[in-house]
């Protein structure tokens, strides 16, 4: 079943206790990215952790593959239960930052890929070189990052029920830029409506405006919960 991750986007520590405890039950999977966690340290995964609640470090490691091992390994120690790579790091890369993970046995982050992050466009490609359309692009890192090891990618709505037949059922696919229907779409450009990214095959919707602007931000992750059951 899909699951709902909501995004830390605060900067600092005590905020983005305030956003779990008003959540409470409601949400139990929240995203740290890099403003935060820049702002605060580690720390705040341990005091999200502390709430009871699971952890998407979501840093986008990209290095030399020993360094995202050895961040790799640190994050486990961190218990972060999921964290992205890019996939354009490469197979050494990949693979180093999959088998990092599951050196934890039971207790391993999942890791995630980023393919193309969405706010390139084709002349970004072909700036940085690289001459095939962009869903092909896409495509092939996603390949790559899952046939290297990783459990899966980040990827737009737009893009999920391509992913899901690419890369067969088990892969997990993590879509940013969802939205209720109706809803201000604020600066996402390709969003979908909870219900639609979970037809296509998403299988963790990523939400933060909808829910930490919201009068009522426990009501509105309801309504997204209860809008990807449908
Ligand atoms: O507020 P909103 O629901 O747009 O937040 C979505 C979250 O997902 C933000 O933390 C944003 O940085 C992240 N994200 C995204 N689009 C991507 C990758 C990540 O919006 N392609």
């Amino acid at each position: 079943m899909a699951e709902l991750i909501v995004a830390l986007d605060v900067s600092s520590a005590c905020e983005a206790e305030a956003v779990v405890k008003r959540l409470g039950a409601t949400v139990s999977f929240y995203k740290i990215g890099l403003e935060l966690f820049a702002a605060t340290g580690p720390e705040v995964v341990a005091r999200v952790k502390g709430q009871g609640k699971r952890v998407f470090l979501d840093l986008k490691l990209h290095d030399i593959p020993r360094t995202v091992e050895r961040t790799v390994k640190s994050c486990g120690v961190l218990g972060v239960d999921l964290l992205t790579i890019h996939s354009s790091g490469g197979r050494a890369m990949i693979r180093a930052a999959a088998e990092a993970a599951a050196s934890f046995g039971s207790a391993a982050p999942c890791v995630v890929a980023v393919t193309c992050l969405t706010s390139l466009d084709q002349q970004d490609l072909t700036d940085l070189g690289i001459g095939r359309p962009m869903p092909e692009q896409v495509a092939a890192l996603g390949s790559l990052a899952v046939g290297a090891g990783a459990q899966g990618i980040v990827c737009s709505p737009q893009e999920v029920a391509a992913m899901r037949r690419l890369l067969g059922p088990a892969a997990l696919l993590v879509t940013p830029g969802v939205r209720p229907a109706g809803a201000d779409v604020g600066d996402q450009k390709r969003v979908a409506t909870p219900a639609q990214a979970v037809r296509d095959g998403s299988t963790h919707l990523v939400v933060g405006r909808p829910i930490l602007d919201a009068v009522d931000p426990c009501a509105a992750a309801q309504a997204i919960t209860a809008d990807m059951l449908r």
